[in-house]
């Protein structure tokens, strides 16, 4: 992205600001994230709220939060300090440099094993590969090795600060144009030999046939914080996307593909997991190794699988990247636009940081016996962070923001924004009557169940 190598750059075309945008959007959260918490929440009926918050409530935040960025060209904090100047309404920005961070931390985290498992791939760990529970194994020792989490994770983040400090930004952007359109093939290849598995077809029931009981407000929780974590809403990585957006663009067509590629790959991921899990008689509620010992059992029923595996975990790795990069830039976007600090220092410290807060998360999945599963929580320290940062603040976060938009800012005054340069808003009213309705109200529903049933996990 061009916006790291210089303040208050802009993108060089639409496409390039589209491609940005809908990298920091497609990730992990599509292919590790949404197929684990689809698992746990009941399939079919679970993908059906996913899909219809997508539009309801992720679209009109998605609008909401490109609007705020573009009409303030400002950071997160910097963006409500300028709308609402004086107020506590900052607060929502230091919420999304704070939840940046976190996220970013714990995120690394499985980006880290992505790497781990492309060097894996092509060694031939997984050339014999017989048995889901050999996959298990493999998986339980690799990341239980406190040396290997700690470095990967250092690895990762290190790649992170030195894109976003700039110079290989551009580089990124070009690279990220031809390998995800390559990451999608592959996939593609994948979903055609797990549906063929024998067996497969419990798991397309599974995903695929909605069981109407298994939709509940606690499952609509969860489908909404993946919906918002998927598409990087919640935390102000739009507002900053935005913020770099020249006053030509068309927001809602914009975000209009981004939701519907981000979706897109969400879906093919669920359809490349369940089939292939069901075949190999793991439980679907496995929690989040489950993309890491699912995918494995499939390229070792391929054809040159190894080739296809390291090439699988290798651009898992960059869609990793491009998200990483946006996680990164929301705390530096503020540090150098609020603090005045030069875009090199707020990246060194963001990123020490985030390693730092990243260590515990490294060590919970079975290294530290402790922050694997805390006491009285009873989950581990990466999970929790998972659901407290990657669920809760974001949605907290989507509230905020579309109250503000609705009541404080205005619809009137987000609309003429968003008329300048003589663009359509298409749809302006759906989204006037989401924004200001729906996504409070449901926001506030689903939290209000939450606390009430305290039915936190
Ligand atoms: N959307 C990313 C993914 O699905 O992997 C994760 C993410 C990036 C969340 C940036 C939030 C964010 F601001």
């Amino acid at each position: 992205m061009t916006s790291a190598s210089q303040e208050r750059d802009k993108w060089g075309s639409k496409v390039g600001f589209i491609l940005a945008a809908a990298g920091s959007a497609i990730g992990l959260g599509n292919i590790w994230r949404f197929p684990y918490v689809t698992g746990q929440n009941g399939g079919a009926a679970f993908v059906l709220l996913y899909i219809i918050f997508v539009v309801v409530i992720g679209l009109p935040v998605m609008v909401a939060e490109l609007t705020i960025g573009r009409t303030t060209e400002r950071d997160t904090v910097g963006a409500f300090a300028k709308l609402a100047p004086k107020s506590l309404w900052t607060l929502v920005g230091m919420l999304g440099v704070a939840t940046g961070v976190g996220i970013l931390s714990y995120y690394a985290v499985i980006a880290g094993w992505t790497v781990g498992y492309f060097f894996k791939t092509l060694g031939g760990s997984f050339s014999h590969l017989m048995t889901a529970e050999t996959s298990v194994n493999i998986f339980t020792h690799f990341v239980s090795n406190p040396a290997a989490a700690i470095g990967l994770l250092f690895v990762f983040i290190l790649l992170t600060a030195l894109v976003v400090m700039g110079g290989v930004s551009s580089g990124i952007e070009r690279w990220a144009k031809i390998l995800m359109p390559v990451l999608f093939v592959l996939l593609i290849l994948l979903t055609l030999r797990s549906v063929t598995l024998p067996g497969a077809g419990k798991g397309l029931a599974f995903y695929l046939k909605p069981d109407f009981s298994k939709i509940t407000i606690g499952a609509a929780g969860k489908a909404l914080g993946q919906a918002l974590f998927s598409l990087s809403l919640g935390m102000g990585a739009m507002i900053t996307y935005g913020s770099y957006l020249s006053k030509k663009e068309n927001l809602v067509i914009a975000g209009c593909y981004v939701a519907f590629f981000d979706t897109l790959i969400a879906i093919i991921a669920g359809l490349m997991t369940f089939p292939a899990l069901f075949a190999m008689g793991l439980d679907p509620a496995g929690g989040p190794g489950l993309v890491f010992v699912v995918i494995p059992t499939i390229f070792a029923k391929m054809p040159g699988g190894d080739f296809f595996g390291a090439g699988f975990f290798l651009l898992l790795s960059v869609a990793a990247l491009t998200s990483t990069i946006s996680l990164l830039e929301v705390p530096v976007a503020y540090l150098v636009d609020e603090w005045k600090w030069t875009r090199k220092k707020a990246v060194l410290i963001m990123s020490a940081l985030s390693f730092t807060l990243g260590i515990p998360s490294a060590l919970s999945n079975g290294a530290s016996s402790w922050l694997s599963k805390i006491p009285g929580i009873g989950t581990g320290f990466l999970d929790l962070a998972n659901i407290v940062l990657g669920n809760y603040s974001l949605t907290l976060g989507a509230l905020l923001i579309s109250v503000f938009i609705g009541y404080k800012w205005g619809i009137k005054a987000a609309i003429a924004q968003n008329e300048k340069g003589g663009n359509t808003f298409y749809f302006k009213n759906v989204w006037a009557f989401l924004i200001r309705f729906v996504c409070p109200i449901a926001i506030m529903l689903i939290f209000v169940y939450i606390i009430w049933t305290k039915n936190y996990f």
